[in-house]
């Protein structure tokens, strides 16, 4: 079912609020559902979806058992403009709890949120567990901004366990990172973790950072490639594209508050340097170096998606070839079974693969699934030229 449904769903579903006043000692359910929509000219419909949908009664439960929380409630309109903007076929909320349970959750955060004293731009984890929003507060006006829209925090009720801020528009977890590949035109890199079978992986990030680079980098390395008679076959591409992956969600934020890092990456054994000079941000792999390649510049950052944060960058980053090949040992850590010859090919015994990744349980997996050790080929034929 489409999260357009949900929400549709959710709008149509949902009645007026319980005649009652709302203070600061009701919980947020209760103040949320104390609203009368027919009074202020406001309704905060969630709750009322939360209380009719049977099905997230356990959300309904998660919050009421917390201590401090945020609930994000989109007033009525929101719910209808919504509708009307996603004119889709309407669904029983109940028929993907699940997915129900997602989209609620994506309204709540597990810390009570105050704007005062918050920094101008935070990313911040939703309650659905993977997820992440944006939150500005500009002179103690907060906006949110998630997937492409955004959201401004028109009213504020202190409950006894935690906030209720009520917003104008209806929040919109994340779309896997495939779909806002597609979305910024990524079209390259598409082709090219369908190549590596990775779709899944990418499909399936969790608490990640996935550097996509552009069109144009991809033309430039695989036409390297090509003038070189190296053929990046699937099990290279995916080395490549995993020195691509963080663990962990580096936002612009952490990055501008850390100005410079070595970052693991889903390649076991290779890092990747970040940079910011106080207005680019620039990664380079140990190969980008040895290779004299210009570094990769993110040209746009943040892009929320689903298990993480995604940035586009203007190269294709690559690892140490040297370590992996020269020493003779495979640090790529994929598979201590494996070699590669002077003839930039690699044996792997026994043919599996193993990778410390750690960014996902499902993605590195999958990820590790791939014989890495074979990227060893790529750097021997490099260093052959
Ligand atoms: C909302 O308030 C109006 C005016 O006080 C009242 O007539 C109406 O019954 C209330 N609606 C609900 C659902 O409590
Ligand atoms: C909230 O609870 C406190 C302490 O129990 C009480 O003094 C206060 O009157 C209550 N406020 C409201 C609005 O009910
Ligand atoms: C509640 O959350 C606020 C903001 O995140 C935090 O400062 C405070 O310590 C928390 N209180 C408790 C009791 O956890
Ligand atoms: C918020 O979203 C609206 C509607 O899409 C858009 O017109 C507006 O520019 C956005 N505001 C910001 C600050 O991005
Ligand atoms: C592609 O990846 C999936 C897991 O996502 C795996 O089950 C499948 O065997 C892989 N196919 C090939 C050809 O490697
Ligand atoms: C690539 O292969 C072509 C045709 O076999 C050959 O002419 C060319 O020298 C090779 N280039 C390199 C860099 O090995
Ligand atoms: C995300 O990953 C980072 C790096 O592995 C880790 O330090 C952090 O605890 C993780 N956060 C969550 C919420 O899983
Ligand atoms: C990356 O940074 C570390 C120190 O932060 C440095 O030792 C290393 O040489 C850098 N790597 C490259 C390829 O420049
Ligand atoms: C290869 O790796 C092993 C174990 O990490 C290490 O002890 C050894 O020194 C390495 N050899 C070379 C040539 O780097
Ligand atoms: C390497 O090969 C040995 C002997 O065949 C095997 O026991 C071991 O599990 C292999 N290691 C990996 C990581 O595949
Ligand atoms: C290069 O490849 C050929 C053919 O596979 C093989 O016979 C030869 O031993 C290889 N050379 C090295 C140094 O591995
Ligand atoms: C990719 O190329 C390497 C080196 O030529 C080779 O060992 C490996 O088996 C190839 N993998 C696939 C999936 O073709």
């Amino acid at each position: 079912m489409q999260l357009a449904n949900v929400v549709s769903a959710l709008a149509i579903t949902a009645l007026a609020g319980l005649a009652s006043a709302q203070n600061a000692n009701n919980t947020v359910v209760a103040n949320v559902q104390a609203l009368n929509h027919t009074v202020d000219g406001k309704d905060y419909t969630l709750a009322t979806a939360l209380k009719l949908a049977g099905s997230v009664q356990p959300v309904v439960d998660a919050l009421n058992n917390s201590k401090n929380i945020t609930l994000f409630a989109p007033t009525d309109d929101a719910f209808k403009a919504f509708g009307a903007a996603n004119p889709v076929q309407l669904v029983t909320v109940t028929s993907d709890p699940a997915l129900t349970q997602k989209v609620l959750l994506y309204h709540t955060v597990g810390s009570k949120f105050l704007p005062a004293g918050q920094p101008a731009k935070q990313f911040i984890k939703t309650g659905d567990g993977n997820n992440w929003i944006q939150v500005d507060v500009n002179s103690g006006k907060v906006m949110l901004f998630f997937n492409g829209g955004n959201a401004t925090v028109i009213d504020s009720i202190p409950s006894s366990n935690g906030i209720v801020h009520v917003i104008d528009n209806v929040l919109q977890p994340p779309p896997s990172a495939v779909d806002d590949l597609k979305k910024e035109g990524l079209d390259t890199l598409i082709t090219q973790v369908q190549a590596a079978n990775l779709t899944s992986a990418v499909s399936d990030l969790n608490n990640a950072t996935l550097f996509a680079p552009t069109n144009n980098a991809f033309d430039t390395v695989l036409g390297f490639a090509k003038s070189n008679n190296l053929t990046l076959n699937a099990t290279m591409l995916a080395g490549i594209l995993r020195f691509h992956v963080v663990p962990g969600t580096y936002f612009s934020t952490d990055i501008a508050a850390i100005k410079t890092a070595k970052l693991a990456t889903l390649l076991a054994g290779q890092s990747v340097n970040v940079t910011y000079d106080g207005s680019d941000v620039k990664l380079y792999g140990a190969g980008q170096t040895a290779l004299k390649l210009a570094p990769a510049t993110v040209t746009k950052a943040d892009i929320l998606v689903a298990g993480g944060v995604m940035h586009i960058i203007d190269a294709v980053l690559i690892p140490d070839l040297n370590a992996a090949v020269v020493s003779g040992n495979d640090t790529t850590g994929a598979n201590p079974n494996s070699t590669t010859n002077a003839n930039g090919t690699t044996t792997t015994n026994n043919g599996t693969a193993t990778g410390t990744g750690s960014a996902s349980k499902s993605s590195a997996a999958v990820l590790a699934s791939s014989a890495l050790s074979v990227f060893g080929a790529v750097a021997a034929a490099v260093l052959l030229i």
